[in-house]
């Protein structure tokens, strides 16, 4: 992963982790003519690959399988599809639990979310997805933070 393209999305996510909406927050408006995200990152099937590589990333990171042990990861692919598609403009609706729920008493902690983030940078540079769309995706998810990490 490019170091500059790391620090933005660390910058981009202590900005943004302030509000907490719990579910995905609706997709930005179009601009004028443009594209939403969902589109300009390929739709459907890019985000899908996104998904289950970023998925497989986490449940294999020796840092991190611990929390999936006991997963469905095919079920949280899904529900992962879902939330990212619905977030970014796609014509999905996250059915699944909010992410206070999701992740109450799984002790995710600060080093988590950051290893986190790694990851999914790593897993989004393996797909060339530009620094630009990078950077909107991680903002829609900073704010979801303070859901899903726990305070020690
Ligand atoms: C903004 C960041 C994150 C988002 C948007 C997110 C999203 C989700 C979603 C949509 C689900 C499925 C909820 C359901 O079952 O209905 C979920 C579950 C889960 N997440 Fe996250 N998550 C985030 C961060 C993390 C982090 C940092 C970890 C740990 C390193 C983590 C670990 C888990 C685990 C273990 C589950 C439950 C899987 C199971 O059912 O066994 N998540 N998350």
């Amino acid at each position: 992963m490019k170091t500059k393209t790391f620090l933005a999305c660390c910058a981009c996510l202590s900005l943004f982790a302030c509000a907490t909406p719990s579910t995905p927050a609706p997709a930005p408006d179009k601009p004028a003519g443009g594209k939403s995200l969902y589109d300009r990152l390929g739709g459907m099937d890019a985000i899908k690959a996104v998904v289950n590589d970023f998925i497989d990333t986490q449940a294999s990171d020796p840092k991190l399988h611990h929390f999936y042990e006991k997963t469905d990861t095919k079920y949280l692919k899904g529900q992962m599809v879902d939330f990212v598609c619905q977030a970014t403009g796609g014509p999905c609706k996250y059915a699944g639990m909010d992410m206070k729920d999701a992740h109450d008493g799984r002790h995710v902690h600060d080093e988590d979310f950051s290893e986190t983030v790694g990851n999914l940078v790593s897993v989004l540079n393996k797909y060339k997805v530009p620094e630009a769309e990078q950077k909107e995706l991680l903002a829609l998810l900073g704010p979801l933070k303070p859901d899903v990490v726990e305070k020690k």
